[in-house]
């Protein structure tokens, strides 16, 4: 029923990889997802063709901004999730997903640049709200962040978010190689090697206290309206 999307207007802030921990999470919970892959570089349909591909999950990556929210709406009727991974830009097919999305997560990097990109969609979701007529939830969870420090570039980033009073997850999602390897060897980190991949258990750890927190703010608001506002302008 929910649908998650991940929106950054700016590319390699950490979205792909986090709806990816997300969607295979929420598998490895037993239950099914659709996942649209909206990003015309197309990594989770990469990922996809991997050995290891769990049977919960379906991906979409055949869409249009015309067709988007409606193909959204039927997926959120089959799927007990619908994640939307998101191009790095603002366009039609961001504006459409954000528009009919129960959570939208923004992935900042410790970096002013990503901030800038996140703030980009925080804003766009404040017009759609308009638009909609009803709150759009949303988020930030902090990626790519060192284990061990946080950068004087990430505590900038904080305060930043903190000055705005943007919710954001207490769970950064930390930089680790397991997460790049799920788009070399497949599946989800379940499906991984413990041997082939240094500090697995920990990389498990932080997605499942990453996931556990999406969830929680991923509450369907009944009698929603779904418009379908920008469907002529395609
Ligand atoms: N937590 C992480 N740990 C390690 N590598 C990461 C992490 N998050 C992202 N990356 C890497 O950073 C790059 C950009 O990430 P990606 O998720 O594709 O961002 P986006 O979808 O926002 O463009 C990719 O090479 C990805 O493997
Ligand atoms: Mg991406």
């Amino acid at each position: 029923m929910p649908v998650i999307s991940f929106a950054n207007a700016k590319g390699g802030a950490g979205k792909t990889t986090a709806a990816l921990l997300l969607a295979t999470e929420v598998a490895e919970r037993g239950k099914s997802v659709t996942i649209f892959d909206a990003d015309p570089q197309k990594w989770i349909s990469k990922w996809y063709e991997l050995p290891n591909r769990s049977s919960r999950i379906s991906v979409i990556s055949e869409i249009s901004p015309a067709s988007i929210t409606e193909q959204i709406t039927d997926a959120a009727a089959a799927t007990d999730y619908v994640i939307v991974d998101l191009e790095g830009t603002e366009n039609l097919v961001v504006a459409n997903a954000l528009s009919v999305s129960d959570l939208v997560v923004v992935p900042i990097q410790g970096s002013s640049m990503d901030a800038r990109g996140g703030a980009k969609i925080l804003t766009l979701i404040g017009k759609l709200e308009k638009i909609v007529r009803h709150k759009i939830q949303h988020c930030v969870v902090l990626t790519r962040t060192n284990a061990a420090v946080t950068t004087r570039a990430m505590k900038a980033v904080q305060d930043f978010l903190a000055v705005q009073g943007i919710d954001v997850l207490s769970t950064p999602i930390v930089e680790r190689a397991a997460y790049r390897d799920l788009f070399e060897f497949g599946g989800g980190l379940g499906d991984q090697c413990p041997k082939q991949i240094t500090n697995l258990d920990k990389a498990k750890e932080n997605a499942e206290m990453f996931a556990a927190e999406v969830l929680e703010r991923a509450i369907v608001i009944p009698q929603k309206r779904w418009y379908h506002i920008f469907k002529k302008a395609s």
